[in-house]
């Protein structure tokens, strides 16, 4: 798998969003992640619907919205993305998962199903038709600049596995959480498609915007 690459926004500088979105699609990043946080699913607050609408306006870039949130299938209603924007919620926040799952899917948007790390991957075997990514979160979600978790590495090469088992070898895994220049090969070798990239890559402000995303596809092997 190539690996594409989705920059987390909240690690853009929040005064001058558009400046990065703009950078973004000069370099050809795939895919923008909106985190949605609400202090109660995670303790922090983040990107809020008219915002995340807002980027979807003025971008053809995909968006890639996180919702970790209590109840995420309540704030679908507020949401106005475009076909093919992916909107992953958590198999923690919700009981009934398939429902929320097939609500994405009828507006047109790709499911993804997000685990946090101590969540075992046996939550996904009965809804593999209802999401098109798998998001492992490889840090314990709410806060950008964490150490990845080490055991999350054999995490990814299991659910890989576990897919590929079941004939969904299409669906691609996405990671979350300090996808590093050192950890991101890692987390591909392993069997990661999709690299969220915030404060350990992209948005590393000892990088720059421009550089952090050509020392990222570097790392991916793509430069
Ligand atoms: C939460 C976020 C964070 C963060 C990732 O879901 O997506 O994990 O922005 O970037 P790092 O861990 O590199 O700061
Ligand atoms: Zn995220």
């Amino acid at each position: 798998m190539k690996g594409q690459i989705s920059a987390s926004m909240m690690c853009a500088d929040l005064l001058n969003m558009e400046r990065d979105i703009r950078l973004m699609e000069k370099h050809h990043v795939e895919l923008l992640h909106c985190d949605v946080m609400d202090r109660h699913f995670v303790p922090n607050l983040m990107m809020f619907p008219d915002m995340i609408n807002r980027i979807a306006e003025v971008t053809q870039t995909p968006l890639d919205v996180h919702l970790m949130v209590e109840d995420p299938a309540s704030i679908l209603p507020s949401l106005k993305l475009r076909e093919g924007d992916y909107v992953s919620l958590h198999a923690e926040s919700t009981v009934h998962l398939q429902r929320a799952l097939a609500a994405i899917r009828a507006r047109g948007w790709k499911p993804a199903l997000a685990l946090n790390p101590a969540t075992p991957l046996c939550m996904i075997e009965e809804l593999l038709p209802d999401f098109d990514m798998l998001l492992l979160m490889t840090v314990n979600p709410g806060y950008s600049g964490q150490k990845l978790i080490p055991q999350c590495l054999d995490k990814i090469t299991r659910a890989r596995k576990l897919l590929d088992d079941a004939g969904y070898a299409a669906t691609p895994i996405e990671v979350d959480g300090n996808c590093s220049l050192e950890n991101t090969p890692k987390m591909m070798a392993a069997g990661a498609e999709i690299i969220v990239a915030g404060s350990s890559s992209v948005f590393d402000k000892r990088l720059g915007v421009e550089e952090g995303v050509k020392a990222l596809r570097r790392s991916m092997g793509q430069a």
